[in-house]
């Protein structure tokens, strides 16, 4: 991708909201993924210089090119929170989300509901004022439309206001996770434009992601809930290698580490997903699963990982 040196096929973490923070990230950093992005923050929280917000941004030490991505639903909060960034060195660029499916985002109208066609006005005013806010690259996320796929014109409009490179989610909005991701939409979107298109959805192994990076003719595959539980993924999709079961517990525990670091005791708490996930498939998971729910105890929860895994 001729951006941040990025690889000609490039592999990206896909912002998870909850799964893919700090922690997370360093350690998909350790296996090959080329590019990270911040969980979604919403633009009215960084203006109003919100605490939590404000730790959502920061990046691990491995995570260069790292996007904070935004959610806007307002130009005004929209520039604050691009002028904000612009100071933070740090990061890398702005990814712009306009994706989002839940009930809040849609609601307050942002994420994926401004790909509607009454809001196509209101998207271009958004994206305008971020790309001409920001000193950094400018990126976006789109799902195939909201309840039908504009993917060329929205792919089309979004180049037009100067946007770097796009990610395509081949769902619409009011699928949500349902159905299967259509690569023959995202093809149609990397085709109307000569920005760099990086296909999304459903991607779990190395041909999935050969195929589609054929098939859509897209310049990378953006990897989410393919990662959960599995962040060394991106050495099978590079095909750099195989992990051990010993550097599986490594990683694990590293991990759990991470958490802790990051987000003190209430660390134990957010990682049992985590758990959860690296823990399916494996014999007696449900076991493990009921030990780590009611645990609260730092040093107990690690010794539980170590006996394990
Ligand atoms: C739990 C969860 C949280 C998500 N949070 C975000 C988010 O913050 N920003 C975003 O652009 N997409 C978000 N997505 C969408 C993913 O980035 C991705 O587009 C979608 O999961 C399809 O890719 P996958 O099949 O590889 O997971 C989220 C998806 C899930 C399941």
């Amino acid at each position: 991708m001729n951006i941040f040196n990025l690889p000609s096929k490039a592999f990206f973490l896909a912002p998870l909201a909850g799964y893919t923070d700090l922690p997370f990230r360093s350690v998909v950093k350790k296996f090959g993924c080329d590019m990270t992005f911040s969980e979604m923050t919403n633009v009215n929280a960084i203006a109003y210089n919100n605490e939590k917000t404000k730790r959502m941004m920061q990046k691990s030490a491995l995570e260069k090119p790292y996007f904070v991505q935004i959610a806007a639903n307002n130009t005004e909060n929209a520039k604050k929170a691009v002028e904000i960034i612009n100071e933070i060195d740090w990061i890398d660029g702005i990814d712009i989300n306009l994706g989002c499916p839940v009930n809040k985002a849609r609601r307050s109208g942002f994420g994926g509901v401004l790909l509607k066609d009454e809001n196509r006005d209101k998207l271009r005013d958004i994206v305008k004022t971020i790309v001409d806010t920001s000193k950094k690259p400018v990126s976006a996320k789109i799902r195939l439309g909201y309840d039908k796929s504009v993917v060329e014109d929205r792919a089309k409009l979004l180049e037009d206001l100067g946007i770097v490179f796009l990610t395509i989610h081949g769902r619409t909005v009011k699928q949500m996770y349902r159905g299967k991701a259509d690569y023959d939409e995202i093809k149609k979107g990397a085709q109307a434009v000569k920005i760099p298109v990086i296909a999304n959805g459903d991607i779990t192994d190395y041909e999935k992601a050969k195929f589609v990076l054929e098939y859509t003719g897209a310049a990378g595959v953006s990897i989410g809930r393919g990662a959960v539980g599995k962040p060394w993924i991106f050495l099978e999709m590079k095909q750099e290698g195989n992990i051990t079961p010993e550097q599986k517990k490594e990683v694990i525990l590293e991990h759990f580490n991470q958490m802790i670091n990051f987000y003190g005791d209430y660390g134990v708490i957010l990682f049992r997903k985590h758990a959860h996930a690296y823990s399916k498939g494996l014999k007696k998971a449900s076991e493990f699963r009921s030990k780590i729910n009611e645990e609260k105890d730092v040093e107990v929860v690690k010794n539980l990982i170590e006996e394990y895994f």
